[in-house]
Parts: C-alpha cells; sequence; structure tokens
C-alpha cells in the first residue's frame, strides 16, 4: 500500500493553495481519514489537515484533551469556526510541515467549531486551550496559511514600535 507523505516548506504550493470543500461522504473518504490518522500517530503529530498530504480538501484530523483521560482524535470535515472568544493567548506552535520551527502564535482562547464527521453529521464543539489552538491551527492550512505568518504579523509591529521609540 501505497503510504501518504507529508508535504514540507514554507513557500510549498500544496501547502498555499485554499483547499475546497468536501461534497461526497463516501468510502474513499473514510480511507482516507484512516491514512491521515496513521500518518499522524507516525509523526507523533497533536494535529493534521489533508493538504499536508497532498490533498487540497477541507479536512483536519485533530487531537482534542490531550494528554488527559479524555483524549481522542476527531476527523473534522468542513470545519468552520463560528464562534470565538475576545480573549487571546499566545502558545508556542510547531507544524509537522514546517520540521524544527517552533514560535509563540497568538490566537482566541476559545472558539466554537462546526463541522461534519465522515459520515456528514453535522456537529458543533465548544473549545477552549490547546483543543481551540489546535483547531485554529488546522483550519488555517485549509486556507494556505502556516503558523509562522501569524508571528510575522507580530513582528512586524514589533520592529516598528522599536524604530518609534
Ligand atoms: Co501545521
Amino acid at each position: 500500500m501505497k503510504k501518504l507523505k507529508i508535504v514540507v516548506g514554507v513557500d510549498n504550493p500544496i501547502l498555499r493553495k485554499k483547499s475546497v470543500e468536501v461534497k461526497q461522504f463516501d468510502v474513499g473518504l473514510k480511507k482516507f481519514g484512516r491514512e491521515m490518522k496513521d500518518v499522524m500517530a507516525d509523526a507523533k503529530g497533536l494535529g493534521l489537515a489533508a493538504p499536508q498530504v497532498g490533498q487540497n480538501i477541507r479536512m483536519i484530523l485533530v487531537t482534542l484533551g490531550y494528554q488527559t483521560d479524555r483524549e481522542q482524535v476527531v476527523t473534522m470535515v468542513n470545519p468552520r469556526i463560528v464562534k470565538e472568544s475576545a480573549e487571546r493567548e499566545c502558545a508556542e506552535e510547531g507544524c509537522l510541515s514546517l520540521p524544527g520551527q517552533y514560535q509563540k502564535v497568538e490566537r482566541a482562547s476559545g472558539v466554537q467549531v462546526e463541522f461534519f464527521d465522515l459520515d456528514g453529521g453535522r456537529m458543533v464543539l465548544d473549545l477552549d486551550g490547546l483543543d481551540a489552538r489546535v483547531v485554529q491551527h488546522e483550519i488555517d492550512h485549509l486556507e494556505g496559511v502556516l503558523f509562522v505568518d501569524r508571528v510575522e504579523e507580530k513582528r512586524v509591529e514589533k520592529d516598528l514600535g522599536e524604530i518609534s521609540s
């Protein structure tokens, strides 16, 4: 069986493309979901987005409740942030597509995410802390956004501040 490979590189066109909605919840999608889960486990990732294994479709896997007794991997198809908290927090992130890079990223501390499971059932979850962070990071991948893009925005502001002071 051909194994999926993780796409890497900050300028990789696959990682920079906006992904398309999933329309068919079929056997092929379930198989792809299982393959993504294996890749994520092998790479010891907390999350994985379909473009990271070369498919520009709107599907992500996220580990929720990491290192707690409710830890589980959830597959989200066509995920969408419907609400986010005004409160934001900063924490270090990494990405399987950018090996060796870790930087602090500011994100909403809580989000409500709507998605579909592999059978096409609609789900809504309220998440906070690391769960909220992982979901925001993975949904960014579907828009062609990498976490380092969010770090740079901050750095520009900081640099300007230093020049004017
Ligand atoms: Co990533």
